[in-house]
């Protein structure tokens, strides 16, 4: 059985990626319940947990950024944002065209630590995730108790409201690719989801 080299992200990698994943899937199921505040109506308590759970990803999505930005080893910026590299953008389509192929004739794409395309969606989702972390934070510093109201809360929640969806593909796609690879044992879970020191 192939086994994949253990560690290969750095520790704080996975703190931040524990944190952050954990946070969003609470964010994304209070939002399935809660019923945000209203003026002069007292919060709900689905609310208050999508809040501070939100500003807790929120440093989470901060913390995973800076080390995405100043570790020494695993996926580089470029990797996971190849879209202003020629040569960077020709590896990502013929990785496509590969995995197309595969598609076509009903085989798993196969998927390493080199796959172009899945670091281009992990920098995607690292955008997508701060933009909601920073507009929900926007929003409780600005806030007057109305989700609806006009101006920056406007612009803030269009933004927040319009993602939301994204979000909910990003997660289900990138879990269920993770999972799908750890079945068919080229990736393990196991690994993304420890805090092992680095050997
Ligand atoms: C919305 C929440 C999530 C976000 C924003 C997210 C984001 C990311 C990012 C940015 C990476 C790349 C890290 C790097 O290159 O250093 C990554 C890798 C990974 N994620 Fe997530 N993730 C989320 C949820 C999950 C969940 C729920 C699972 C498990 C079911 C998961 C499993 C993995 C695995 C196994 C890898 C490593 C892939 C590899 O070895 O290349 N993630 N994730
Ligand atoms: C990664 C962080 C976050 C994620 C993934 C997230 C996700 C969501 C989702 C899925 C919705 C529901 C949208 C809909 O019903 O169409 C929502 C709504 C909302 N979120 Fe967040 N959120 C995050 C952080 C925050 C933070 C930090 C705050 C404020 C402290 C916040 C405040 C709100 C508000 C006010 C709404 C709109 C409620 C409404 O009018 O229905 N969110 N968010």
């Amino acid at each position: 059985m192939e086994t994949t080299l253990p560690l290969r992200h750095t520790r704080l990698t996975r703190l931040a990626h524990m944190g952050l994943a954990l946070g969003v899937i609470v964010q994304l199921l209070t939002s399935l319940v809660f019923v945000p505040d209203a003026p002069g109506e007292t919060a709900n308590i689905y609310f208050e947990i999508h809040e501070y759970s939100g500003l807790a990803s929120f440093g989470f999505a901060l913390l995973f950024w800076l080390v995405v930005m100043s570790r020494k080893s695993g996926t580089t910026i470029g990797e996971l944002f190849p879209w202003f590299s020629k040569s960077r953008l020709s590896t990502l389509w013929s990785d496509i065209r590969g995995s197309l192929g595969a598609i076509k004739q009903m085989k798993l794409p196969h998927i390493d630590e080199t796959s172009a395309i899945a670091h281009a969606i992990h920098g995607l989702g690292l955008l997508l995730i701060l933009t909601m972390a920073l507009t929900g934070t926007v929003y409780y510093f600005i806030n007057n108790g109305d989700p609806d109201a006009g101006g920056l809360v406007g612009v803030v929640m269009f933004f927040h409201m319009g993602l939301a969806n994204v979000v909910w593909a990003y997660l289900i796609g990138h879990a269920g690719i993770a999972l799908i690879h750890h079945v068919t044992s080229q990736l393990s879970l196991r690994e993304m989801w420890s805090l092992k020191q680095q050997g």
